[in-house]
């Protein structure tokens, strides 16, 4: 019998986790079956039924939006990445039946733009654009890659100065508004807000993209992100959208419940494919 997973959110419906962890188990082999669990919005309802889940013997899950920090709550014991990132998106029970969470959207992020992309982070200079749940998840691996600076950049600027409190200890951070952005060429930029989902771009002066800018928005679809159409209209060095850490996210995670990490660029290339087609 094979050992039940599943990811945890809602909306789920066209949660691409179920596909992508199926291809993780056949080319492993590993006896995993993976399925996607609407959970109802409601007082304790996420909770109840993570216990079911594990009760009834279920191995691990994946929490997406909008119980990431519900999940961190639950956790006995958070990874470091997670403790900070306030959010977990990674369950399971250790040998003790201790609730573990874990937090692999970082390391899905630093993985895909230098092992996918060849782009270092080491001495990066790095503009984040937004200031919510997506970003505070990332600034811990960004750093830890060698990110040398990392300024944040908000709509609302008290909440990119928050997170710069909270991860000053770290590295050099600052924040300011859209309009304020230093007018000088980054290494990396990333689009962590969710203004792509309403069709939308910060209002981002042209400055900032040099020739050897890359440009990364955690975002993606069948047609190009506002932000990469953006970016590439200006000559960015690179330019890439976050299917691929959608992809590695769920190989860190792979790898934490089962001990091997799973290959992932023909996988890429065969989702992408998927999309557009
Ligand atoms: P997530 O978990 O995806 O990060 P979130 O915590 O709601 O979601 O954060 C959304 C981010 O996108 C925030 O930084 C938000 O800016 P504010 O903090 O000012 O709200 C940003 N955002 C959302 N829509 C935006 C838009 N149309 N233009 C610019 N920024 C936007």
């Amino acid at each position: 019998m094979a050992d039940r997973y599943a990811v945890f959110g809602n909306p789920i419906k066209h949660s691409k986790s179920p596909r992508i962890h199926a291809a993780f188990a056949e080319q492993t082999g590993e006896a995993v079956d993976y399925r996607a669990q609407l959970v109802e919005l409601g007082t304790g309802v996420f909770e109840q039924q993570v216990e079911q889940f594990f009760a009834e013997g279920g191995k691990g899950l994946n929490i997406t939006v909008p119980f990431k920090q519900n999940a961190w709550r639950m956790a006995s014991w958070r990874s470091a990445a997670a403790e900070r990132a306030g959010a977990v998106n990674t369950l399971y029970r250790n040998e003790l039946g201790t609730l573990c969470g874990d937090n692999t959207d970082g390391v899905g992020l630093v993985c895909d733009l230098q092992n996918n992309n060849g782009i270092s982070l080491k001495g990066a200079r790095v503009l984040m654009l937004g200031a919510g749940g997506a970003v505070r998840g990332v600034l811990e691996p960004f750093l830890k890659a060698g990110a040398v600076e990392i300024v944040i950049a908000n709509r609302t600027v008290a909440k990119a100065q928050e997170l710069v409190e909270l991860f000053s200890d770290l590295g050099q951070l600052s924040a300011c508004g859209f309009e304020d952005i230093e007018a000088r060429a980054f290494d990396v930029i990333v689009n962590g807000t969710s203004a792509s989902l309403q069709g939308e771009l910060p209002p981002l002066p042209d400055a900032i993209v040099g020739a050897d800018s890359a440009c990364y928005d955690m975002m993606y679809g069948a047609q190009p992100t506002p932000f990469c159409n953006w970016a590439s209209q200006r000559g960015a060095a690179k330019v890439i959208d976050g299917l691929g850490m959608l992809i590695e996210q769920a190989a860190e995670s792979f790898r934490i419940w089962r001990g091997v990490k799973p290959q992932t660029p023909e996988l890429i290339a065969q989702i992408r494919a998927e999309l557009s087609g």
